[in-house]
């Protein structure tokens, strides 16, 4: 059975989760998908480098204290040695899950060419390479016979870009509307049950919902990234983010909010994408008043959903999490079953 060795570049929340996974779920994983998966190398800002070219013992590496470094174990430093084990270790996929940098994509923009230039495949779910080089990345994994997969850079392990890559096949798509900020849906919500914007934030910051500086959700940037991606990786455009116009849920008064209920309308952060006659590519980020019969009008809490306009079947949506340790965790997963996949399972 192929087995398939990975390297961790990154070993926060989502990264520990998909080792959780590894350790407890590779047998059934391996009766149903077909393969193996064994972690190679591990580096991280905290805890630095281990390179065990035979398998990581994961349960024992997942058991460290917090504040442990991996110096002193056969094959660990204390010192993140990312660009080394990238280019040099036995791994077939990297597994990029450090921090998402908006402005530059990096570290995680090397770390994936690296990674791609070393005839390794890659998956991340890291929204600032994808967004702000996901043609140019796509184009390297192609020139290099590896993979770039990133599903879980939009709507974590909700598959929103392979329902449209894959499941919308032979429709055109006109518009795609999308709730993709768990965080400013969650606290629209409360304030239109009469919470105060700064109540829902901290509300939303301790359900571990929104980013450590929660600017990012409510100004809209976060959903801006993630609005790129759709335009470009399914209307085939090639959008900057700084080309979107964006306007997060900061100026929405509870006055506004009164005035949406009167009229029968939900406040909801939206990202939209629309292609016109002319066949010219829009995309914008806006609090938008929905009818209470948009499909998107009932996604409540933290969930995100995804319309699609689509001209053989009308609109057809996608929700569930988008975010999460284990959900994103499993967008991570999927992209290694997608590698397998397209290297002839
Ligand atoms: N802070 C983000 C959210 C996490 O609230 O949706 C996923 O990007």
């Amino acid at each position: 059975m192929r087995n398939y060795t990975i390297a961790l570049i990154g070993f926060g929340g989502v990264a520990r989760s998909l080792a959780e996974i590894i350790r407890d779920d590779s047998d059934r994983l391996a009766a149903s998908l077909g393969f193996r998966m064994t972690v190679v190398a591990i580096t991280d800002l905290n805890m630095g480098t281990l390179v065990q070219p035979e398998g990581v013992d994961l349960a024992a590496v997942l058991a460290m204290p917090r504040g442990a470094t991996f110096a002193g174990l056969p094959g660990g430093s204390e010192d993140a040695r990312n660009e080394e084990v990238i280019r040099t270790s036995n791994a077939d996929i990297v597994v990029e899950a450090t921090f998402t940098n908006p402005v530059t994509g990096e570290p995680a923009l090397s770390h994936v060419q690296w990674a791609l230039d070393a005839g390794k495949h890659v998956t991340t779910t890291n929204k600032g390479p994808v967004a702000l080089a996901g043609a140019a990345l796509l184009e390297r994994a192609a020139a290099n016979g590896v993979r770039f997969e990133f599903e879980g850079a939009v709507m974590s392990g909700t598959p929103v870009l392979r329902f449209a890559s894959q499941m919308l096949q032979g429709t055109r798509i006109a518009a795609i509307q999308g709730i993709l900020n768990g965080t400013t849906n969650y606290v629209l919500g409360q304030m239109a049950q009469g919470a105060t914007l700064d109540a829902a934030v901290a509300e939303a910051q301790q359900l571990g919902y929104a980013e450590a500086d929660p600017t990012a959700d409510i100004g809209g940037s976060d959903v801006r990234l993630k609005v790129s991606i759709l335009a470009n990786q399914i209307m085939g455009v090639a959008l900057t983010p700084e080309e979107i116009p964006t306007r997060g849920i900061t100026d929405l008064t509870p006055e506004d909010i009164a005035a949406a209920r009167e009229r029968s309308q939900v406040w909801k952060l939206i990202g939209e994408v629309t292609r016109d006659s002319a066949g010219t590519v829009r995309a914008e980020v806006r609090p938008i008043a929905l009818d209470l019969d948009h499909p998107l009008a009932g996604i409540s809490g933290a969930t995100n959903a995804v319309t699609f306009d689509t001209d053989l079947l009308g609109q057809v949506t996608v929700s569930g999490p988008g975010a999460g340790r284990i959900e994103t965790a499993y967008a991570l997963l999927s992209d290694i079953i997608a590698i397998h996949a397209a290297n002839g399972a």
